[in-house]
């Protein structure tokens, strides 16, 4: 038996949790050695949160705070509390739709992993299945990084490539985007911790 201490993964989702469920099967299926004691959310509804008390892992939400799109310094740093509190080693970002400004970053320098829906450094930002569908492109795809200050713009660590084909709705995109997703990202956190690229700060 492996006697090494378990990396423990704390999973941030603001959605209905797909990459977080692909992730727990690849570690109930043995592919993926690693555990997730906590699950956060910054929205009381989201699925994810579902999911994880189905898999009964413990769950926390985020205070709301005054804006949408990011945190304040003061929730983001009881964030890095909650992970610290958890003993996370590495912080995974499966559908977390708030920027990430400092706090987090400094109390986890080197050590958060995103997965985006597209080649990046193409279609940053928000839907970005719509940016390409809208930019008449004939591939598209998901992209697994680290997080940096700068959105979306992290060193990449894996991408897999997903045509795009007539007749496509952003919905049957997005869908298609998400089977990749399910795909790479767990792989790329084994790669990561196999390679423990997660003990010092990434070149
Ligand atoms: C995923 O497609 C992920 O790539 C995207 O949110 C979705 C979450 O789905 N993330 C971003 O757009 C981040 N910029 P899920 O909740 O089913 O995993």
């Amino acid at each position: 038996m492996n006697s090494r201490k378990r990396v423990l993964l704390g999973v941030l989702g603001s959605g209905r949790g797909s990459n977080f469920a692909a992730i727990l099967d690849s570690i109930a299926s043995g592919r993926l050695s690693a555990s997730i004691p906590v699950v956060i959310s910054d929205r009381e509804d989201a699925g994810i949160l579902e999911l994880a008390r189905e898999a009964k892992i413990q769950t926390a939400v985020l205070r709301q705070g005054r804006f949408r799109t990011w945190l304040e310094p003061e929730i983001e740093e009881e964030l890095a509390q909650c992970l610290r509190r958890f003993q996370v080693d590495l912080v995974v970002l499966a559908g977390f739709l708030r920027v990430l400004k400092g706090p987090l970053l400094a109390a986890y320098p080197g050590k958060i992993l995103n997965i985006h829906p597209s080649l990046l450094p193409a279609f940053k930002g928000k839907e970005a299945w719509k940016q390409a569908l809208e930019a008449g492109v004939t591939e598209t795809g998901c992209t697994v990084h680290w997080v940096e200050p700068e959105v979306d713009s992290g060193p990449i660590l894996g991408q897999e490539r997903v045509p795009i084909l007539p007749g496509d709705t952003p919905e049957i995109l997005h869908a298609r985007i998400q089977e990749a997703e399910h795909r790479l990202y767990p792989e790329v956190i084994q790669s990561v911790i196999d390679r423990k690229l997660w003990q010092g700060i990434h070149s």
